[in-house]
């Protein structure tokens, strides 16, 4: 049990741990194989510990571990206390969380509750009986004359309803997947089992939860139509069932009965919700620790929605979002920030948009501009080292079933083949899904000899782990930088607490500034052209060797990035 304690404050901020870890995000299928069979697993994890010690994370954020068909790699759960055999077994994560700790980090698994996988014994019990209590933990309508009972369409595609075998004019419910049902949250006795089961993992000693596709938990009760916005004639579920009055009720229920009887971290996966309401998710009382906003991750999809919606974004247009975010997350409380995870494109192949710097100065000049943000910095699998994106020449290459989804969609809307592909090859998934490259051999260290469940994206010569742990201004050396800087140096306090203030310059520069007992200024051309800067600061970080001491004005290369000490402030 949670015990109260004082507040205590740093630069008049509430201080907690979980505002203090740097995070690593890991997607198991395809972090580090350790019994060769293709896929990685817990005890690969385990293995390359060393290396996230040696890189300086204190967290790690595991991708669903749990038993499921895997149809969206995890994200498909049927059963929520017991491990998938491809990972390994209960007994492995228990020597991961161990030898974590050991090592001082702590491990933070994936909650998905909005959904179960169709192979879940509740949902097979509802099957299988209709008048069995399991057939209410789920949501079962009749159509209409034959037809769905209304035109949602879900988010990997096509109705958001699928007929039940056997029963006429029956329909069961998923937002995302057909073999992803929704769990009917408006049923009491499902919510205490999900209390139950998120408690059960929190007293084993995990540190918390990345909380999935949370503002999809309460769906509009009169389930009637939307505008099409297709040439299919179906709408987005999203209108009706995401961040939708009334869930206000189960997320404070939630965290009442689970994450504040404990002291534990949760993160809320929670697109969706307006500015205006981040007090209710991130404040004082909220229902999370911290949420993602995904404001700008979306920049290159109009809303975020269907790939083929693409925009013609600048750098000015990331600098209003991202300072947008971080002006609402401050007024209202903390925020993980992010660059990549596993359902976005590499932050090299998205942002960087000549290819020339699509390198080391690119990943190093990004990983400036995110990482010193006021919140908690997510760092995801191959960030670190600047993994890119695939180009694939087959819609067979692709594992996602988003990627498979937009293809389709794209086709239908009347773009052609090359262009469907084209969409997907830029924001499929699997771009952030393929294997981790620890060397360069071919299987690029992930598995010893088996074939890669997905195929590698082909560069490990040039980019890989074994390389850079060993090169001085390998991107690795700078996120150890990074890290150092944040959690370990003079300047900690305010670059965790300090607040977070825009600055003005050039339109190609974002630059902001973190206030505490000093002012860090953090500068990035974002674009491949020469750009002035003007400000007297001493030089913390750089992306460019031979960066000067200090100046008062600074020549910024492209992609150039600065961590300036401002020598003017005296508090
Ligand atoms: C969000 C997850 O991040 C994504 O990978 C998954 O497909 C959906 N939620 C459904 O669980």
């Amino acid at each position: 049990m949670k015990t109260m304690t004082k507040e205590k404050t740093i630069l008049g901020q509430p201080t907690a741990d979980w505002k203090e870890e740097v995070v690593y995000q890991i997607y198991p299928k395809s972090f580090s194989d350790s019994n060769n069979d293709g896929i990685g697993d817990l005890k690969g994890i385990t293995a390359k510990l060393d290396y996230l010690k040696e890189l300086g994370v204190t967290m790690l954020w595991i991708c669903p571990i749990f038993t499921s068909p895997m149809v969206d790699n995890g994200y498909d759960i049927a059963d929520y206390q017991a491990i998938q055999p491809e990972f390994g077994t209960m007994a492995d994560l228990e020597e991961l969380i161990a030898a974590a700790k050991e090592k001082g980090m702590k491990i933070m698994l994936d909650l998905v509750v909005n959904h179960s996988s169709d192979e879940h014994e509740w949902f097979q019990k509802a099957l299988a009986d209709s008048q069995s209590p399991y057939r209410d933990y789920y949501i079962f309508k009749k159509g209409q004359a034959g037809n769905p009972p209304n035109n949602w369409r879900s988010i990997f595609g096509g109705s958001v309803w699928e007929p039940v075998a056997n029963e006429a004019d029956m329909y069961y419910f998923h937002t995302f997947d057909k073999k992803q049902p929704d769990l009917n949250w408006e049923n009491p006795a499902l919510r205490q089992e999900i209390y139950q089961m998120i408690n059960w993992w929190l007293d084993k000693g995990i540190a918390g939860f990345r909380i999935d596709s949370i503002t999809f938990i309460k769906k509009d009760q009169d389930y009637g139509d939307v505008p099409p916005d297709g040439s299919d004639g179906l709408g987005s579920v999203k209108v009706k069932t995401r961040n939708r009055p009334g869930i206000e009720k189960f997320l404070a229920e939630l965290n009442q009965e689970t994450f504040r009887q404990h002291d534990c971290v949760s993160v809320g996966e929670a697109p969706g919700v307006p500015y205006e309401q981040f007090d209710q998710y991130i404040g004082p009382d909220g229902y999370f620790n911290m949420i993602f906003d995904f404001h700008y991750a979306d920049i290159d999809v109009e809303n975020g929605s269907e790939w083929f919606r693409q925009t013609k974004w600048q750098p000015q247009d990331l600098k209003e979002l991202m300072v947008k975010s971080q002006e609402a997350i401050q007024a209202n409380g903390w925020g993980a920030n992010f660059l990549e995870n596993h359902d976005q494109p590499r932050s090299l192949s998205k942002y960087i948009t000549d290819k020339n710097y699509q390198n080391a100065i690119g990943a190093k000049a990004l990983g400036t501009l995110f990482f010193f943000l006021r919140g908690t910095p997510f760092i995801y699998q191959g960030q670190e080292i600047g993994m890119k994106n695939f180009q694939r020449t087959s819609l067979a290459d692709f594992n996602d079933v988003s990627s498979i989804d937009n293809y389709h969609r794209s086709i239908q809307e009347g773009y052609t083949k090359e262009q469907a592909l084209g969409f997907v090859n830029q924001r499929s998934r699997d771009n952030t899904r393929t294997p981790f490259q620890w060397d360069a051999s071919a299987t690029a260290g992930f598995s010893q000899t088996a074939t890669p469940w997905m195929k590698l994206v082909g560069d490990q010569q040039e980019v890989n782990a074994a390389d850079q742990v060993n090169h001085e201004q390998s991107v690795f050396h700078y996120y150890q930088q990074m890290i150092q800087l944040r959690n370990h140096s003079d300047y900690r306090n305010t670059l965790i607490y300090g607040q977070f203030q825009s600055l003005g310059a050039d339109p190609a520069i974002i630059a902001y500034e973190r206030i505490g007992q000093e002012r860090i200024q953090v500068i990035v051309n974002l674009s491949n052209q020469p750009q002035h800067f003007d400000g007297a600061g001493e030089l913390l970080l750089s992306n460019y060797p031979d960066t000067p001491a200090s100046s008062e004005q600074w020549q910024l290369q492209p992609y150039q990035a600065l961590v300036l000490r401002k020598e003017d402030h005296h508090e």
